[in-house]
């Protein structure tokens, strides 16, 4: 899995009623949620992301549809699709992120640590290569 990522199994309450799925801040994840924000009305031509933060948190969650996230470390990188909204995607600090394949309906939810700052993305790709390997250390260069 790439540096600062993990992809989670979301607790979910299941019955004949339906399913009911429970995020606990410090809890089922690691961070206090400040922000929230989803995404709608996407398609298969969008292409949203392009960037990483400094110091941003992260749980994505496609709680409708499905939409594919590549995502970076500076060293390698991976696509991982959110298909059901049971998965999540936590992503931390210095890991680019791109959004793509939208399906039509999805619903792309995403809880944040912290209120939105301009200053914490890095949106230069090549710029991030050489900050996150710094971040992640050198030795990792062989991975
Ligand atoms: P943008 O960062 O381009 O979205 P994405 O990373 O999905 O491509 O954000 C789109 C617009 O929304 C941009 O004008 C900034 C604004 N925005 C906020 O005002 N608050 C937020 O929390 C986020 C994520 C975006």
């Amino acid at each position: 899995m790439i540096q600062n990522t993990k992809v989670i199994d979301l607790p979910c309450w299941q019955d004949a009623t339906g399913s009911l799925v429970a995020i606990e801040a410090n809890g089922t994840i690691p961070f206090d949620v400040n922000r929230v924000y989803y995404i709608f009305s996407a398609n298969d031509e969008s292409h949203r992301g392009f960037h990483s933060h400094r110091n941003l948190e992260q749980l994505l969650i496609c709680i409708h549809g499905s939409v594919d996230i590549l995502i970076s470390d500076g060293f390698s990188s991976e696509t991982v699709t959110l298909n059901k909204p049971e998965k999540g995607l936590i992503i931390g600090p210095m890991v680019w992120r791109e959004m793509m394949n939208f399906a039509d309906d999805a619903v792309l939810l995403v809880l944040a640590s912290r209120h939105y700052e301009t200053e914490d993305y890095m949106r230069d790709f090549d710029e991030f290569v050489i900050e996150a390997r710094k971040y992640f250390g050198e030795t990792n260069r062989s991975r």
